[in-house]
């Protein structure tokens, strides 16, 4: 399985952190946002990796990140957004790094307390399909957010005003080949952006996705309040960790 790290994007909300730099070179607590998804994929056992990227700051990357060393990895594949198209966008342009097999997908500014190894275990065994990880927050009109029957997830609505239960779908993604099939024949959004969610519902319309609940806290860090917290949470992990108990 191959690892598809999201990366580009302008940062708008992040005005004027990211006048400078990309978003995802930005701190938290003590590392550069990207190190902590590039982790995830690496501690999942997912060693072939390439990171999407765009806007002004792209060669930083790898400045920073290099052929992944740091992460014992071998080498590290890059490639360049133009514009701004959305995240579905975005993956469009790892079909080829692809190579037919299938993909896990992370969103660069997606931070996760927990290893996702169990969930792409599963994913492994899957014969064909999706699945997405969910997680309760206290404001999901935030994100994509599913509509459950029992415990089918019946379809996605991304960003809604009356959010149809408590979960977010979080910025991790595993999609077998045919994902690319699927970019093909998305509509731009409200937003003028390949959706990540219409990727989704088209498996959920096939009936081929999974999906389980995490454990452990996750964040995005998209804006500066999530930014902000997103350095709390893992601050407090690494005192946690330490045994000093440190509450930020
Ligand atoms: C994106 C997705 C959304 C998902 C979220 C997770 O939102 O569109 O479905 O829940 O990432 O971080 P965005 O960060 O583009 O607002």
């Amino acid at each position: 399985m191959k690892g598809i790290i999201l990366a580009g994007g302008l940062g708008t909300r992040l005005y004027p952190l990211t006048k400078i730099t990309n978003k995802h070179l930005l701190p938290i607590y003590d590392k550069p946002m990207i190190y902590y998804p590039l982790q995830t994929l690496v501690e999942a056992g997912i060693e072939d990796i390439m990171i999407v990227t765009g806007g002004n700051h792209a060669g930083d990357f790898l400045k920073l990140l290099g052929n992944g060393k740091d992460f014992g990895l071998k080498d590290l594949n890059y490639t360049y957004q133009e514009g701004e198209g959305g995240i579905a966008a975005a993956l469009a342009l790892t079909e080829h790094f692809s190579d037919s097999e299938k993909v896990v997908v992370i969103l660069g500014d997606n931070i996760l307390e927990k290893s996702i190894k169990e969930e792409v275990k599963a994913f492994a065994k899957q014969a064909k399909g999706a699945r997405i990880l969910l997680k309760k927050v206290s404001d999901p009109e935030r994100f994509g957010v599913p509509a459950l029957e029992g415990k089918k997830v019946v379809r996605i609505e991304e960003k809604p005003k009356e959010p149809q239960s408590p979960y977010a779908v979080i910025g991790v993604y595993m999609y077998d080949p045919s994902v690319y099939e699927i970019t093909r024949t998305l509509k731009p959004s409200g937003r003028g952006e390949l959706e990540i969610s219409d990727v989704n519902n088209a498996y959920i319309q096939q009936g081929t996705m999974t999906w389980n609940s995490i454990e452990g806290w996750w964040t995005d860090a998209g804006t500066f309040e999530s930014l902000f917290r997103a350095s709390q949470l893992v601050a407090e992990k690494k005192f946690q960790v330490l045994g000093s108990g440190l509450r930020v």
